[in-house]
């Protein structure tokens, strides 16, 4: 199969690559690097692509999601048969400092795609990662309850957690849950106005060794090269036990496949690491801790971040029912020994 990947030196991007190559299909990467120009030095990709290039056989496109031409002669020349849109700007905090940036790339950048998939290559599979941000700050208001270490749902029915139902719209998204919406809605309305076999997935924290992890982005990447590193980590609001589900991007890419062997157009699928791979942010730092064998270095804010989750955890449900056979291999434990080895 010829697939291509955007975003191909970030942290799901890299992995398709990985995984796809060495499946033995063709695989053609898009990345500009746009990420050290986020996040400056630290979020720079580079070493990413230089491992890709020497690990596989895929090739590097150094090109901008934004540009419209560009795109639209990459799938006249390349005819891929799935596409993997992994190209964003990621970052919540980092959108309401360049809202146009953020807009033009997750926004923009994805109606360039999807037009180029329904010009030239109606017939592939497209799919979209997106993000637990579309639901805004709805989130909040499931009834909370507070635990000695952690918020969790009140209501048993929340159990499992957010369900694709919950509703998108009337909520604080931030600027980055907005452009994400429309580049979910647009995906979403390829699939069913026009019937291309589109996707869309949204991503709980979705997390692994390969993530240039920065403050505003990478959360349990981020947590561990600072705890690694022996510097201080800011912990915003919520007394730290505010819950996050951890996927690893190896789990991500194989519901990615198991979608993309057999589409369902335009459907919604929520992504993360579900009930069992939540945890809070201090019981994150009590469990990186024991494994450095170091007391970690945090410092308390009181005031959140503007639209942050309290409790989010994917409900895995529709995903699992719709594809039997995908499953999470990485428990969160593993991806802590894992990030803290690496
Ligand atoms: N990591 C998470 O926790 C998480 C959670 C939910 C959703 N997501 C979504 O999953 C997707 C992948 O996330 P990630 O963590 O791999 O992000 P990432 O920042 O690691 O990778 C994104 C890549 O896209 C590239 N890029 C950015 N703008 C570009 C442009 N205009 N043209 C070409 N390339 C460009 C960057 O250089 C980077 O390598 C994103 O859509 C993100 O919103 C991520």
């Amino acid at each position: 199969m010829k697939v291509l990947v955007t975003g191909s030196s970030g942290l799901i991007g890299s992995e398709a690559v990985l995984w796809f190559d060495a499946q033995g299909h063709t695989v053609t990467g898009v990345d500009n690097n746009m990420r050290a120009d986020f996040f400056g030095p630290k979020g720079d990709t580079r070493w990413m692509l230089a491992r890709l290039k020497e690990r596989t056989r895929f090739r590097h496109v150094d090109a901008d999601i934004r540009d419209r031409a560009q795109m639209f002669t990459l799938w006249q020349e390349f005819r891929p048969e799935l596409i993997i849109h992994c190209a964003a700007q990621p970052s919540h905090d980092l959108a309401a400092t360049r809202p146009l940036d953020d807009f033009d790339v997750n926004a923009v950048g994805t109606a360039n795609l999807l037009e180029a998939t329904r010009r030239h290559t109606p017939e592939s599979v497209f799919i979209l990662m997106s993000t637990n941000k579309v639901y805004g700050d709805a989130p909040n208001h499931l009834p909370l309850v507070e635990r000695e270490t952690r918020w969790d749902y009140a209501d048993p029915a929340d159990y499992d957690g957010i369900k694709e139902t919950l509703s998108i719209d009337n909520c604080l998204h931030s600027v980055f849950g907005a452009s994400k919406v429309a580049a979910d809605v647009m995906a979403q309305e390829y699939g069913k106005y026009f019937g291309l076999r589109t996707g869309i997935f949204r991503g709980g924290c979705l997390t692994g060794p390969s993530h240039s992890g920065v403050e505003l982005h990478g959360f349990l990447n981020y947590l561990v090269k600072v705890a690694r590193a022996g510097e201080p980590y800011t912990i915003f609001g919520y007394k730290g036990k505010q819950v996050r589900d951890q996927i690893h991007s190896y789990d991500v890419i194989q519901a990615l496949w198991a979608f993309a062997q057999n589409p369902r157009p335009g459907e919604v699928y929520n992504l993360g690491g579900g009930r069992g791979n939540a945890a809070s942010l201090m019981e994150c730092v009590a469990k990186i801790e024991a494994l450095l064998g170091t007391k970690m270095q945090t410092q308390y804010v009181e005031q959140a971040r503007k639209g942050d989750h309290i409790c989010y955890i994917s409900d895995l449900t529709k995903l699992q029912t719709h594809y039997p056979s995908w499953r999470l291999t990485y428990g969160l434990d593993q991806i802590l020994e894992q990030l803290v080895r690496a």
